[in-house]
């Protein structure tokens, strides 16, 4: 296994390319990443999109019309977070659209799904599995044992999917981490959302699984994650609560691309992986 940046795949093994991206903010968010996908010669050049779209409407949450815009751009599943159900509309996608994740680890009376198996265009299964931290965040049940319980109902029922990530939506990253080694081995990738701060630590854990603390805001650049900093500023300069405001101009994409390969033994393994973050004016087409 390598994580060798930059270097290109034989073009003669079979291979995999999937694309991650973390919480996407509101309209510039959204426009960042149909360019951003684009840039990577469009979805019909990768295997799997997966996004987290706990912001994607206005920065609170995300409705039908704009989980539906990431699906027309090609997007595969949709992960969420502590946002999920800031727009009321979500509550139809989570009981009709199997692609739309809530964490698994919320109450089982949740509405939704946190744990799914999708078919990808070559055939593969690719499994992907949200959670939510309890560090610094709401309460909810244990996300370590709810990670534990859906790879085992997977392997009990036999229907664990070739490749396997987790999206743990996360404050801390300490739990995130630990979540990395919890994981480690059982799992292809473990990555991290809901900072909206890239993180630099993007390595393969001794047990081959490829771990990122967190993947970073696509959305407006210039803004405190995602919002105007004029209202930020104001906010934590003065205490008095300021109008919530989605920043503008120039956007920010996001991303960790992971190339798979197939191994001696028939398994998925972790063949490349690039961290993205490109900046993009605001009026390009
Ligand atoms: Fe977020
Ligand atoms: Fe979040």
């Amino acid at each position: 296994m390598s994580n060798t940046p930059g270097r290109e795949s034989d073009p003669s093994e079979e291979t995999l390319r999937l694309l991650f991206v973390g919480d996407v903010f509101g309209r510039p968010g959204r426009k960042a990443l149909a360019r951003g996908i684009g840039r990577l010669g469009g979805a019909a050049f990768l295997d799997a999109i997966v996004v987290n779209g706990e912001n994607l409407a206005g920065g609170k949450g995300l409705n039908t019309k704009t989980a539906t815009e990431c699906f027309q751009m090609g997007v595969t599943a949709m992960t969420t977070g502590n946002h999920l159900f800031d727009q009321k509309d979500v509550m139809v996608l989570l009981q009709k659209d199997k692609r739309v994740l809530r964490p698994l680890n919320y109450s089982d009376e949740c509405p939704g799904t946190g744990a799914s198996v999708y078919v990808l265009p070559g055939g593969q299964t690719l499994g992907v599995i949200n959670l939510i931290g309890r560090v610094f965040m709401a309460p909810s049940d244990c996300p370590f044992h709810a990670a534990d319980r859906v790879l085992s109902f997977w392997d009990r029922s036999d229907i664990r999917p070739d490749i396997t990530v987790v999206d743990f939506h996360g404050e801390a990253s300490g739990e995130k981490r630990a979540m990395g080694f919890h994981l480690d081995g059982r799992v292809h990738l473990v990555y991290g959302t809901h900072t909206h701060v890239q993180t630099n630590d993007l390595e393969i854990l001794p047990g081959g699984t490829l771990y990122l603390t967190d993947i970073g805001l696509t959305g407006p650049r210039w803004s405190v994650i995602g919002v105007s900093p004029e209202a930020a500023l104001s906010k934590y300069r003065t205490h008095v609560p300021a109008p919530f405001e989605v920043a503008s101009g120039e956007l920010l994409f996001c991303a960790l691309l992971v190339v798979l390969k197939k191994s001696g033994e028939g398994c998925w393994v972790v063949d490349e992986s690039r961290l993205i973050r490109e900046g993009d004016k605001a009026d390009e087409a």
